[in-house]
Protein backbone atom coordinates (compact mmCIF):
# COMPACT_ATOMS: atom_id res chain seq x y z
CA UNK A 1 0.00 0.00 0.00
CA UNK A 2 2.53 2.33 1.03
CA UNK A 3 4.83 1.46 -1.70
CA UNK A 4 2.09 2.10 -4.36
CA UNK A 5 1.37 5.58 -2.53
CA UNK A 6 5.20 6.31 -2.55
CA UNK A 7 5.97 6.14 -6.16
CA UNK A 8 2.57 8.08 -6.90
CA UNK A 9 3.93 10.95 -5.30
CA UNK A 10 7.81 10.43 -6.84
CA UNK A 11 5.49 10.64 -10.18
CA UNK A 12 4.19 13.79 -9.05
CA UNK A 13 7.13 15.22 -8.12
CA UNK A 14 8.63 13.87 -11.58
CA UNK A 15 5.82 15.88 -13.37
CA UNK A 16 5.53 18.79 -11.85
CA UNK A 17 8.94 19.44 -11.76
CA UNK A 18 9.49 18.58 -15.65
CA UNK A 19 7.04 21.20 -16.15
CA UNK A 20 9.71 23.30 -16.21
CA UNK A 21 10.25 22.40 -19.79
CA UNK A 22 12.70 25.15 -22.23
CA UNK A 23 10.59 28.17 -23.30
CA UNK A 24 11.08 31.06 -25.63
CA UNK A 25 10.77 34.66 -23.93
CA UNK A 26 10.27 37.53 -26.42
CA UNK A 27 12.42 40.86 -24.46
CA UNK A 28 9.73 43.06 -24.29
CA UNK A 29 6.95 40.62 -24.54
CA UNK A 30 6.03 42.12 -28.30
CA UNK A 31 7.55 42.02 -31.48
CA UNK A 32 9.56 45.81 -31.53
CA UNK A 33 9.67 46.12 -27.76
CA UNK A 34 14.10 46.33 -28.85
CA UNK A 35 13.53 49.76 -28.37
CA UNK A 36 14.15 52.97 -26.19
CA UNK A 37 11.67 52.47 -23.73
CA UNK A 38 9.16 56.38 -23.43
CA UNK A 39 7.93 55.38 -19.83
CA UNK A 40 9.05 53.50 -16.55
CA UNK A 41 6.48 50.78 -17.16
CA UNK A 42 7.48 50.33 -20.66
CA UNK A 43 11.12 49.45 -19.63
CA UNK A 44 12.93 46.61 -20.68
CA UNK A 45 13.76 45.21 -16.98
CA UNK A 46 10.49 45.72 -15.61
CA UNK A 47 9.05 43.24 -18.20
CA UNK A 48 12.14 40.99 -17.14
CA UNK A 49 11.31 40.78 -13.44
CA UNK A 50 7.99 39.67 -13.96
CA UNK A 51 9.04 36.96 -16.20
CA UNK A 52 10.88 33.95 -14.68
CA UNK A 53 13.92 32.55 -16.72
CA UNK A 54 15.45 29.09 -16.47
CA UNK A 55 18.29 27.67 -17.89
CA UNK A 56 17.63 26.64 -21.39
CA UNK A 57 14.66 28.68 -21.95
CA UNK A 58 15.84 31.31 -24.96
CA UNK A 59 15.59 34.72 -25.63
CA UNK A 60 14.25 36.11 -28.28
CA UNK A 61 14.03 39.98 -30.03
CA UNK A 62 12.64 40.88 -33.00
CA UNK A 63 13.33 44.49 -33.83
CA UNK A 64 14.37 46.55 -37.09
CA UNK A 65 17.84 45.02 -38.18
CA UNK A 66 18.72 48.16 -40.14
CA UNK A 67 18.48 50.37 -37.01
CA UNK A 68 19.82 47.87 -34.24
CA UNK A 69 21.38 45.42 -32.88
CA UNK A 70 21.94 43.26 -29.67
CA UNK A 71 24.87 43.26 -27.63
CA UNK A 72 25.42 41.00 -24.58
CA UNK A 73 28.41 42.67 -21.75
CA UNK A 74 29.57 42.32 -18.72
CA UNK A 75 27.93 43.98 -15.63
CA UNK A 76 30.46 46.97 -16.08
CA UNK A 77 29.67 47.36 -19.83
CA UNK A 78 26.22 47.34 -19.12
CA UNK A 79 26.35 49.62 -16.49
CA UNK A 80 28.53 52.52 -18.73
CA UNK A 81 26.59 51.34 -21.53
CA UNK A 82 29.94 50.90 -23.23
CA UNK A 83 29.55 49.04 -26.48
CA UNK A 84 32.78 48.69 -28.06
CA UNK A 85 33.91 44.93 -26.59
CA UNK A 86 30.82 43.35 -26.15
CA UNK A 87 30.87 39.59 -25.34
CA UNK A 88 28.68 38.36 -28.32
CA UNK A 89 26.81 41.14 -31.11
CA UNK A 90 23.77 39.62 -32.78
CA UNK A 91 22.02 41.58 -35.75
CA UNK A 92 19.42 40.65 -38.34
CA UNK A 93 16.42 41.94 -36.45
CA UNK A 94 15.31 38.52 -35.78
CA UNK A 95 17.89 37.62 -32.56
CA UNK A 96 17.08 34.01 -30.22
CA UNK A 97 20.01 33.55 -27.42
CA UNK A 98 19.89 30.01 -25.27
CA UNK A 99 20.39 30.81 -21.78
CA UNK A 100 22.31 28.26 -20.74
CA UNK A 101 23.68 28.59 -17.50
CA UNK A 102 22.67 30.15 -14.58
CA UNK A 103 22.97 34.00 -13.11
CA UNK A 104 22.63 37.36 -14.69
CA UNK A 105 23.02 38.20 -18.63
CA UNK A 106 23.56 42.01 -19.46
CA UNK A 107 22.42 42.96 -22.97
CA UNK A 108 22.16 46.70 -24.03
CA UNK A 109 21.19 48.29 -27.89
CA UNK A 110 24.17 47.89 -30.28
CA UNK A 111 22.19 51.63 -31.71
CA UNK A 112 23.99 54.97 -30.78
CA UNK A 113 22.94 56.10 -27.55
CA UNK A 114 20.23 53.69 -26.63
CA UNK A 115 21.40 51.92 -24.27
CA UNK A 116 22.08 55.57 -22.58
CA UNK A 117 18.76 56.12 -22.84
CA UNK A 118 17.21 52.67 -21.04
CA UNK A 119 17.18 50.34 -23.95
CA UNK A 120 18.72 47.45 -22.19
CA UNK A 121 18.06 44.84 -20.21
CA UNK A 122 19.21 42.15 -17.27
CA UNK A 123 17.75 38.66 -17.80
CA UNK A 124 19.02 36.45 -14.33
CA UNK A 125 18.31 32.78 -15.12
CA UNK A 126 17.29 30.60 -11.78
CA UNK A 127 19.54 27.89 -11.10
CA UNK A 128 18.78 24.30 -10.39
CA UNK A 129 20.13 24.57 -6.67
CA UNK A 130 18.57 27.71 -5.79
CA UNK A 131 15.48 25.59 -6.69
CA UNK A 132 16.17 22.53 -5.01
CA UNK A 133 16.95 24.66 -1.53
CA UNK A 134 13.22 26.43 -2.13
CA UNK A 135 12.32 22.69 -2.25
CA UNK A 136 14.62 21.32 0.45
CA UNK A 137 13.16 22.35 4.09
CA UNK A 138 10.78 19.27 3.92
CA UNK A 139 11.84 17.56 7.13
CA UNK A 140 13.76 14.16 6.87
CA UNK A 141 10.83 11.55 7.51
CA UNK A 142 11.76 10.57 11.13
CA UNK A 143 11.12 13.57 12.24
CA UNK A 144 7.73 14.86 10.23
CA UNK A 145 6.67 18.26 9.96
CA UNK A 146 2.74 17.01 10.40
CA UNK A 147 0.57 19.83 11.39
CA UNK A 148 1.18 22.70 9.41
CA UNK A 149 0.98 20.47 5.76
CA UNK A 150 -1.61 17.77 6.74
CA UNK A 151 -2.96 16.50 9.62
CA UNK A 152 -0.35 14.23 11.58
CA UNK A 153 -0.08 11.01 10.20
CA UNK A 154 -0.65 8.08 12.68
CA UNK A 155 2.01 5.28 11.10
CA UNK A 156 5.41 5.42 10.14
CA UNK A 157 4.97 5.22 7.05
CA UNK A 158 1.91 7.83 7.25
CA UNK A 159 5.00 10.92 8.34
CA UNK A 160 7.40 9.59 5.57
CA UNK A 161 4.21 10.01 3.14
CA UNK A 162 3.59 13.69 5.11
CA UNK A 163 7.35 14.29 3.94
CA UNK A 164 6.68 13.08 0.53
CA UNK A 165 4.06 15.51 0.58
CA UNK A 166 5.59 18.32 1.76
CA UNK A 167 7.96 18.17 -1.34
CA UNK A 168 5.25 17.61 -3.14
CA UNK A 169 3.87 20.83 -2.30
CA UNK A 170 6.98 22.40 -2.49
CA UNK A 171 7.48 21.83 -6.02
CA UNK A 172 3.76 23.05 -7.16
CA UNK A 173 4.55 26.11 -5.09
CA UNK A 174 7.66 26.44 -7.46
CA UNK A 175 6.09 25.32 -10.73
CA UNK A 176 2.87 27.84 -9.55
CA UNK A 177 5.49 30.60 -8.92
CA UNK A 178 6.99 29.93 -12.21
CA UNK A 179 3.72 30.87 -14.31
CA UNK A 180 3.17 33.93 -11.92
C1 LIG B 1 34.94 50.62 -23.02
O1 LIG B 1 35.50 49.34 -22.92
C2 LIG B 1 36.77 49.24 -23.53
C3 LIG B 1 37.17 47.77 -23.48
O2 LIG B 1 36.86 47.15 -22.27
C4 LIG B 1 37.75 50.14 -22.80
O3 LIG B 1 39.02 50.06 -23.40
C5 LIG B 1 37.23 51.58 -22.87
O4 LIG B 1 38.06 52.43 -22.12
C6 LIG B 1 35.81 51.67 -22.36
N1 LIG B 1 35.30 53.01 -22.60
C7 LIG B 1 34.75 53.73 -21.64
C8 LIG B 1 34.23 55.07 -22.06
O5 LIG B 1 34.70 53.37 -20.47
Amino acid sequence: MAGIHMSSVLLLVFVSLSCSEARDHLVGGKSGAWKVPTSDAESLNHWAEKSRFNIGDSLVWEYDGSKDSVLQVTKRDYVTCNTSKPIETYTGGSTKVKLAHSGPYYFISGANGNCEKGQKVIVVVISERHRNLIISPAPSPAESEGPAVAPAPASGAGSLRGGFLAVVLGALLVAVGKLI
